[in-house]
Parts: C-alpha cells; sequence; structure tokens
C-alpha cells in the first residue's frame, strides 16, 4: 500500500513555472484534456499514442513519477502529451495558469485518493472552492468526467459539482465517446485493478453551461 501525499504540505506550496501551451505541444491549437492525479501516466501514453488529434496534460504530486513520465515523452518524441509535477488545486488556483482552464475541452479525475476520515477529507482533491475556480473560467461545453470505487467519495464528489449551478450531468447513456478525449475507452491503471477484483466503479459526466 502506497503513503498518499499529503497536498496540503507546505512542500507544494511553491508552483514550478508553467511553460505556454506551444511550449508543452507540437500544436498547440488541438482539443486539450486534462487528466488531474495520473500517477505513471500509462493512461495518457495509451490515450496520446492513438488520438493524436488531441492533446493530453496529465497533473501528478509525486514528483518522481512526473519525472519519469517526462523522460518517457521526450524518448518517445511524443508531441502532445505533456505532464506537471505538483498539487493540481494550487497549479490551477494560480491565476496565472488560468489559460490552463481556459483551453481545456475535458477534464477527468481517475479514482482520486479518498482522503477517508472526516478530518482528511480537506485534501481531497475536489472542493468547492476549486470547483468555483474552474466554473469561473472553463468554456461553456467543458466537459468534467469523474470516476472512482469508493462510493463516499461518489457521493461527496457528485455533491460538491452538483452544487454549482454552472454544471450539468449528461447521462452516460446519451454520450457519444467517439468524440470525446477517450474514444477507444482505454482504462486506468486503478480501473484495471478495479475490474479484475469485482469492485464497483461508479462514474459521472457534467457539462458547463
Ligand atoms: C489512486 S491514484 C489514481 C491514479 C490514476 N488516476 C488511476 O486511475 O490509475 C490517485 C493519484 O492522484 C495523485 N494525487 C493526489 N492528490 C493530488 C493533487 N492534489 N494533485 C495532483 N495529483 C494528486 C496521487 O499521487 C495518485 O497518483
Amino acid at each position: 500500500m502506497r503513503q498518499h501525499v499529503n497536498p496540503l504540505s507546505s512542500n507544494f506550496n511553491q508552483i514550478e513555472r508553467i511553460p505556454s501551451l506551444s511550449e508543452m505541444f507540437g500544436d498547440s491549437k488541438l482539443n486539450l484534456h486534462l487528466d488531474i492525479g495520473c500517477a505513471a501516466g500509462d493512461f495518457l501514453f495509451d490515450l496520446a499514442l492513438v488520438n493524436t488529434s488531441w492533446n493530453y496534460l496529465g497533473i501528478e504530486i509525486r514528483e518522481k513519477l512526473v519525472k519519469n513520465s517526462k523522460l518517457k515523452v521526450i524518448e518517445r518524441e511524443i508531441k502532445n502529451l505533456y505532464f506537471l509535477f505538483g498539487n493540481a488545486n494550487n497549479i490551477l488556483n494560480d491565476v496565472q495558469n488560468k489559460f490552463i482552464i481556459k483551453n481545456l475541452k475535458s477534464i477527468s479525475f481517475n479514482f482520486p485518493d479518498p482522503w477517508f476520515k472526516k478530518r482528511h477529507n480537506k485534501r481531497r482533491i475536489i472542493q468547492p472552492e476549486f470547483i468555483n475556480t474552474l466554473s469561473n473560467s472553463l468554456q461553456k461545453g467543458t466537459l468534467i468526467f469523474i470516476k472512482t470505487d469508493v462510493k463516499d467519495l461518489f457521493d461527496y464528489m457528485d455533491c460538491t459539482i452538483s452544487s454549482n449551478f454552472d454544471f450539468k450531468t449528461i447521462n452516460k447513456r446519451d454520450f457519444n465517446y467517439s468524440e470525446s478525449f477517450n474514444p477507444n475507452k482505454f482504462k486506468t491503471s486503478r480501473e484495471k485493478y478495479v475490474i479484475v477484483n469485482h469492485l464497483d466503479i461508479f462514474e459521472r459526466i457534467y457539462i458547463k453551461i
């Protein structure tokens, strides 16, 4: 069992310089998807290699994982994939980085750390202030995907996002994945584990209105 990183630690107050989109990607005009808490980035590598008409950005708080992912991107000369190290909350709440949120077509929160204890709930990535930050800068039509195997965390995330009237739920049955960031329905590492172990998956899609 890995030790969870405390995102509220002062270690993450300092944010690395965030490059512009044209520094991150070969073609900065492509649709942009952000995966928050991307771990080693395997899911994003799968996506970027197949869907070359999208750009993929991953944010991860474990520095070593980001260093390794960045090296792999350079080795494989992938132009539509970029990784940022840090607490996604701090990075995206910073006014200098508003351009990221403004340019997104979609965001995924896949199996975020649950922080079960009530006194640790503040460490959860989805917080009302963070959802406000997103709703203030996201363009209309931007999608948010959440997925978890923890029912309590799902209820909390769903309640937090739904409490913001700028977001509306999309019925999964009506959703056309072929035009999304993940037309092949690739699975994340945690999702593969959850499926093999026959655990439940709770998921929902929201649209900024
Ligand atoms: C349970 S793992 C899931 C990884 C991956 N999304 C998947 O589905 O396999 C959660 C990941 O989110 C990262 N994480 C947690 N809080 C974060 C934060 N505030 N900012 C960025 N990454 C965070 C953790 O380090 C971990 O890699």
